[in-house]
This record gives structure tokens, C-alpha cells and sequence, in this order.
């Protein structure tokens, strides 16, 4: 059971370090993992001059999977495709042709309060986004900035792109996950401006016809992120596209009070998975033990699960943190009058301690 740790930058290093303890705790008894630490992001640009080293892919390939922290700065946000960091998960993702992006999305009743939003409103919220990750606007050609000769403007341009057959896999893997869930598919796009988009309400409708028993309804991306915060409990598994997934799982977030409380399992055709928090490196809070581990914890889950086929390991991590946060642990971005505020560290050891103490 190997598994391939890849930090990152910024709070990926700390949210990561706490998933890792809540691995340890969990298997403290049995064999355990093998775990290997590799470079991505802006901390391997910075090492071997590019984002996603070849070694790292290497490691990634030989791994059972792999516990992704966040990838990218906003200092190399600005820099060509091939020196950002995040362009190395971009890769990575791609490389390892992981498609499927699983983000959960529960609202626990323990964090009601934290969130903006209004108790009714969200209160039993449970669905779940598939995002396809490996097609879209963020891969198709062509691409880039180039100077127009006649106008001798700038012109930015990119491409959104989906193959037929990209688009069938992940409405397979939306009706299955349908299936263990409420048999509910909300596939969300902008069929009505954009090509590529009728294209998959087209091949999502035909893909529908397989599963009679699950529901099948469409919405325009713009529409969906109203309906998302007007009546969230109303969904089930909302299917997408790469671009209007990360925007509307970005959203989706706030139904749970915090983006810090956003698990996420990246799979393909075999039985590797990358698992990651939705968040990114959080260059405003890096570094000063602030952010939450609990989207990173809950990912660890999420890879014994579907990973390692560890249902009860996976329960037991899942029911340590219902557990710290029923206690009163908060980390800032849930933090609620009269809550016990905690730092990423703290929040990791009351985790694994709870973990411990299940075992
Ligand atoms: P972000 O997700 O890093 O942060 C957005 C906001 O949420 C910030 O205010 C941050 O402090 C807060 N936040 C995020 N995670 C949190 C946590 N665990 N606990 C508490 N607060 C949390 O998105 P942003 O600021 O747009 O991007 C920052 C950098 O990360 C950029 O360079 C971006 O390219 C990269 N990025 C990487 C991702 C990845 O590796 N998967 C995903 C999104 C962004
Ligand atoms: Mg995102």
C-alpha cells in the first residue's frame, strides 16, 4: 500500500502534514502505509526548474495513491503555462488521466452557524459534484497570447473542447454515483451559447438512457449557481465540465461554512486516485498555522475508501471529525462565539487523538 504524499505550496504543506497523522493513527495497529514525500508546485519549479518533475510523475505511476496538498503562488499564477506551479497538478491530473473529480459536499449540522448562509437554507445539505478534470478550457488548443498582425493588439485566446467519448465517461461515473447515493444527475452546462456544451447535454441525455432508474435534469451553468444557494438540498450529484466545476465545488464550499471543509477523490479507469483538497495554497494564511486540515483529513478518508477498500478506517477518520468538531474545535474560518479556536496542528492532533482513542 504505497502511498505518494505530495505537499506542495503554501498551506498544503500544513493541511497535508495533518492528513498524514490521521493515516498514522488509523492504521497505528496494522501494517500501515508506505509513504513517500515528492515535489509539485512552485516548491519543485523552484528544485528542478519545472512544476511537475519527472521523478515525481515517476513516483505518482508507482504509487497506489496519491495525498495532494496545493499547487501554485500568485507570483507564478503570472509566469507561462510550463512555470506555474499549479499547471504541475494540471499535469499531473492529466498524465494519470484521472477524470472523475469526486467533491462532496455536506453540510455537518455541527458547523450550521458558520456558515453565511441561512440554517434553512442548508440545514441536511448533502450532494456531490463530479468534475470532469481533464478536457475543457483548461487543456484544448489552440491557446495563448499572441499579437493579432493587423491590429497589433494583444489577443488572449483558449478553447473549450470535449471529445464525445471524454464526455460519456464522466456521465458513467455521475449515474453510478447516482445509484449509491439518491439517484438524482443535475449535468450542468451552457448548452445554449456554446458548442462544445450541446454536445454534452446531447451525450449526457443518451448516456441518462442506460439508468431509467435515476433522474436526469439539466441546467444552465449561470442558472445552476442561483439554484446551488436558493435550494441546495434539491441536489444529489451535479455533473460538469472542468471550468464550471472548480467555479460552482468553489461555491459549494460555502453551503459547508468554509472551502476548508471541501474533501476531493480524483479517479480514472484503475485503481489509482489522487486525493486533494478543493482549496488552493492560501498564500494569506501560510505559514501562521491557520488554515483548516479538515478538507485535507477528510480527502485521507476518501483514499481509504475508494483506494484501499478500508470502509471502516475510512469511518473511523470521518467519525473523528464529526467527533473534534462536536467538541467545540475551530479552526479561524469556522470559528463561531463561544467555539474553542484552534490552529492546523492542534486541529490534526485532536483528530488523531480522536482516532486513537476509536481504535
Ligand atoms: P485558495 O483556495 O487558496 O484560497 C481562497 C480563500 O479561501 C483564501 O482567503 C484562503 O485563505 C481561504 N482558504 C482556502 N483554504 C483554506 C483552509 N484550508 N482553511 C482556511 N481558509 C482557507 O484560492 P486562491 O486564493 O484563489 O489561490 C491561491 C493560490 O492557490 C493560487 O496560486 C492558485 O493558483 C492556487 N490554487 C491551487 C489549487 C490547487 O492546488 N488545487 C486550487 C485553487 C487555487
Ligand atoms: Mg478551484
Amino acid at each position: 500500500m504505497k502511498i505518494l504524499v505530495l505537499p506542495g505550496d503554501g498551506i498544503g504543506n500544513e493541511v497535508t502534514a495533518q492528513a498524514v497523522k490521521a493515516l498514522r493513527a488509523v492504521t497505528a495497529n496494522g501494517p500501515g502505509f508506505e509513504m513517500t514525500e515528492g515535489l509539485i508546485g512552485d516548491a519543485a519549479l523552484a528544485v528542478h526548474g519545472d512544476p511537475l518533475p519527472e521523478a515525481t510523475l515517476e513516483a505518482a505511476r508507482g504509487a497506489d495513491a496519491i495525498l495532494f496538498g496545493a499547487a501554485g503562488t500568485y507570483e507564478s499564477d503570472l509566469l507561462p503555462p510550463e512555470k506555474r506551479g499549479g499547471h504541475g497538478l494540471l499535469r499531473l491530473r492529466k498524465s494519470l488521466d484521472l477524470y472523475a473529480n469526486y467533491r462532496p459536499v455536506t453540510a455537518f449540522p455541527e458547523l450550521i452557524g458558520a456558515s453565511t448562509l441561512r440554517r434553512d437554507v442548508i440545514e441536511g445539505v448533502d450532494l456531490m459534484v463530479l468534475r470532469e478534470l481533464t478536457g475543457d478550457i483548461y487543456f484544448g488548443t489552440p491557446r495563448g497570447v499572441h499579437r493579432d498582425d493587423r491590429t497589433g493588439e494583444r489577443v488572449g485566446i483558449n478553447t473549450m473542447r470535449y471529445t464525445e467519448s471524454e464526455i460519456r465517461r464522466v456521465g458513467h461515473a455521475a449515474f453510478r454515483a447516482a445509484r449509491l447515493r439518491r439517484r438524482k444527475v443535475c449535468s450542468v452546462d451552457k448548452a445554449n451559447v456554446l458548442e462544445t456544451m450541446a454536445l454534452w447535454r446531447e451525450v449526457m441525455t443518451e448516456v441518462g438512457r442506460d439508468y431509467p432508474d435515476v433522474e436526469l435534469t439539466h441546467l444552465y451553468v449561470d442558472a445552476a449557481s442561483m439554484h446551488l444557494i436558493r435550494r441546495p438540498r434539491d441536489f444529489d450529484v451535479i455533473v460538469t465540465g472542468n471550468i464550471f466545476g472548480d467555479i460552482l465545488s468553489d461555491a459549494a464550499a460555502m453551503l459547508t461554512g468554509s472551502l476548508g471543509m471541501l474533501p476531493s477523490a480524483s479517479l480514472g479507469e484503475g485503481g489509482r486516485g489522487l486525493y486533494e483538497p478543493v482549496h488552493g495554497s492560501a498564500p494569506d494564511i501560510a505559514g501562521r498555522d491557520l488554515a483548516n486540515p479538515l478538507a485535507s483529513i477528510m480527502s485521507s478518508a476518501l483514499m481509504l475508501r475508494l483506494s484501499f477498500g478500508m470502509e471502516a478506517e475510512a469511518a473511523a477518520v470521518e467519525t473523528a471529525v464529526r467527533h473534534v468538531l462536536a467538541e467545540g474545535y475551530r479552526t479561524a474560518d469556522i470559528a463561531e462565539p463561544g467555539s474553542r479556536q484552534v490552529g492546523t496542528e492542534e486541529m490534526g492532533d485532536a483528530v488523531a487523538a480522536a482516532i486513537a482513542r476509536s481504535r
